[in-house]
């Protein structure tokens, strides 16, 4: 089982030769083609805005869209969209609900996704945003977290024989642990930050997180300019506003960043973005699904927003990546004048406004910046 994860997941020596993130070439017109996956729960109504304000920015991106039915049993739907993906290119996606009652056999489409294109990367910017209060303040940091190994690989099994034992294999190669060490130090690089903390627990997990430790250690020492640290993920959630940037195996990858999307005031606010050699996907960095609130217009749009922005910067269409950014952020700074809070504000933020009156003010704020065409 072991050997064929291994070779599913495209574990090769010829991984550890980066190459440069190239996103595919304009076509049609100098449009570009973006498989979006609607997903469960508010992703389909928050994708919705997204295509509207596409449109009102005339934005020169076509969506092919696939639907993946988390509940079907057959995994035809989840391979559509990874055919659909790698004639594109590139993804944005809400997020596909895991439900855990359903049999250790069916496997989490989220996950499917990660490894069948091999995004190896999951990288989220956790920032503190203008005009929302937060306990802790001026956060800033980095997440990269190793996204198609570690605790995810679903090789779990009850030991013939021996009923209420069960065996779950977390695994950890020298491979990805290099190439995603080595995906952080160059990240680091190009961004001007100056520390890279490595995220581990290999006081209990020697073997395992201690190869993990150990890659990020090797890689450090090509990077001279970077500090390297490291700390036991227990602490870092004590403390998760002090980092530049993490790195991370892939479920402390998931836990440090809810507690980060938490200290800057949740989950509808932080944009993610999973990077592979050859395919890159967008949505929303905590991955929820928000099925108590889908539907009812008061989600937050501003994580899938910017998260739409990630994408656009990936397309080289940095323009309209800018603008609509710049109108996002714009439009939380007014908000949080105090009298008008509360009527624009969703719900999440304590305020009283509806998901569309909040992409509505975002479009005004675009209108207010003059033509929007480039
Ligand atoms: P959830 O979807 O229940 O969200 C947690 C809370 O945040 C809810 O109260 C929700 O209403 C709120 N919320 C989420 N997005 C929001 C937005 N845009 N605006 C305002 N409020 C928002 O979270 P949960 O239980 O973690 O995930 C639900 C489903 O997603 C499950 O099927 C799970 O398997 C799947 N999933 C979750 C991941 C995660 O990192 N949390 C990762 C992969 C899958």
């Amino acid at each position: 089982h072991l050997m064929v994860y291994l070779m599913k997941t495209n574990y090769s020596m010829t991984n550890l030769f980066l190459q440069p993130f190239t996103p595919p070439p304009a076509k049609y017109g100098g449009r570009h083609t973006v498989t979006l996956i609607p997903g469960d729960g508010i992703g389909p109504e928050l994708l919705n805005h997204v295509r509207e304000l596409f449109r009102f920015c005339c934005v020169p991106v076509d969506f092919e869209v696939v639907r993946v039915d988390s509940s079907a049993s057959s995994e035809d739907d989840i391979n559509n969209a990874v055919t659909a993906i790698k004639r594109n290119g590139v993804a944005l996606k809400g997020n596909i609900e895991t439900n855990h009652n359903l049999p250790p056999s069916h496997k989490s489409r989220n996950n499917l996704l990660h490894t069948s294109l091999d995004l190896y990367a999951n990288v989220m910017h956790c920032q503190s945003l203008p005009g929302v209060p937060t306990h802790h303040k001026d956060i800033d940091v980095i997440i990269i977290r190793e996204n198609t190994e570690g605790e995810y690989s679903s090789l779990e099994h009850e030991i013939r024989n021996v009923p209420g034992v069960v065996e779950s294999l977390k695994i950890i190669t020298r491979v990805n642990s290099l190439r995603i060490a080595e995906y952080a130090f160059n990240l680091a690089r190009e961004k001007g930050r100056r520390k890279v903390t490595a995220v581990h627990k290999a006081n209990i997990m020697k073997l395992g997180d201690g190869l993990f430790l150990q890659c990020c250690k090797e890689v450090a020492a090509g990077y001279p300019d970077i500090t390297f640290d490291k700390m036991i993920v227990d602490n870092t959630t004590m403390q998760p506003q002090q980092f530049d940037m993490m790195v991370m195996p892939n479920l402390y990858g998931n836990v440090v960043s809810n507690v980060c999307a938490g200290l800057v005031r949740g989950p509808g606010l932080v944009p993610g973005a999973n990077y592979g050699k050859d395919y890159a996907v967008f949505e929303t960095a905590t991955r929820n699904t928000g099925k108590n609130i889908a539907n009812k217009n008061i989600a937050n749009p501003t994580a899938t927003l910017l998260a739409s922005c990630l994408m656009l910067n990936h397309l080289k269409l940095h323009a309209y990546a800018k603008m609509i950014r710049k109108a996002v952020l714009k439009t939380f700074h007014l908000f949080s004048h105090v009298s008008i809070s509360l009527q624009l504000q969703t719900a999440d933020l304590g305020g009283q406004g509806t998901t569309s009156e909040v992409a509505h003010s975002i479009m005004q704020e675009i209108q207010r910046g003059g033509p929007r065409t480039s």
